[in-house]
């Protein structure tokens, strides 16, 4: 596996005061990754997150993105240049549909364009975008149906297609199951092993029937430093990752597991 960085961090740093929730961390996630963030509570997953996403400034080190360094580039700047990110706190307008969702994040993404165009075509777009993104999550059948009466799963496959109008080469996800019951989750996973292979994807994870279904590639936080990083069979076996979750009050057993198996647990 040589394909070449999509993204590559260099030393990256976030301090708060006294507080290092990270502290110089290094990684490259290549293309077509599904890059899979884990460790445990604390572990700055979600800071390091929102540094790469352009919602939180770094306090040092650099963000390479295609071969550009983003480090200071607004969020908006490095989702026109195909950076997105979805959060773990919802960011949908509860009142309108699912379409209403959509049809808002890619005429977004067609902007100025868009305004060149005759109305009528610019409709006909919107419209079809809208079901193209609604069929790549699984949820056509619901859009018509208003953001408030969708599931807590739903809702998470709405912001997926939210991010895919941006039409990302890079997809940043934090959390994604969290909340989601087994079905949703499964679903979920589905979701993402369907997206187009050559979108890389970065997730931040929790659940480790998920990374472990998911990932190519790992990369294991600890104390805001880096304590691991590579193929999901070398991870597993590793003392010091089983080490860094025992802490957590999560078993090793996670990482003994085949955990591919999930009905067969059942
Ligand atoms: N705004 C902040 N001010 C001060 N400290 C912070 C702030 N945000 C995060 N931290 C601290 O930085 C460290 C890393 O936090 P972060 O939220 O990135 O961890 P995480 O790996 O995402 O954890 P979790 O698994 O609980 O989501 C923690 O010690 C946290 O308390
Ligand atoms: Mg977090």
């Amino acid at each position: 596996m040589s394909a070449a960085p999509v993204l590559e961090l260099h030393g990256l740093t976030k301090r708060y005061g006294a507080i290092t929730a990270n502290a110089g961390v290094s990684l490259a996630v290549r293309a077509g990754a599904r890059h899979a963030l884990i460790g445990p509570n604390g572990a700055g997953k979600s800071t390091l997150f929102a540094m790469v996403a352009g919602s939180l400034p770094v306090t040092a080190g650099a963000i390479s993105f295609l071969g550009e360094d983003i480090t200071r580039l607004p969020r908006h700047a490095r989702v026109a240049r195909g950076l997105t990110a979805t959060f773990q706190h919802s960011s949908l307008f509860a009142s309108g549909t699912a379409a209403d969702n959509v049809a808002l994040a890619v005429q977004r993404r067609l902007g100025l364009s868009a305004r060149l165009a005759r109305p009528a075509d610019r409709f006909a777009d919107i419209d079809t975008a809208v079901g193209e993104q609604l069929r790549a999550v699984g949820l056509d059948r619901r859009r018509d149906t208003p953001v408030h009466s969708l599931s807590h799963g739903e809702r998470r496959q709405l912001e997926v297609a939210l991010a895919l109008a941006t039409r990302p080469r890079l997809l940043l996800l934090d959390e994604p199951t969290a909340g989601m019951s087994p079905s949703e989750s499964d679903r979920f996973v589905a979701l993402i092993g369907s997206l187009p292979e050559d979108m890389t994807i970065l997730i931040v994870e929790h659940d480790m029937n998920v990374v472990f279904r998911l990932a190519t590639h790992l990369t294991v936080l600890h104390l805001g430093s880096l304590l691991a990083d590579g193929r999901p069979e070398e991870i597993r076996q590793r003392r010091d990752v089983q080490a860094a979750y025992l802490g957590d009050g999560a078993g090793e057993d996670l990482f003994t597991e085949p955990s591919t198996s999930r009905a067969g647990a059942a």
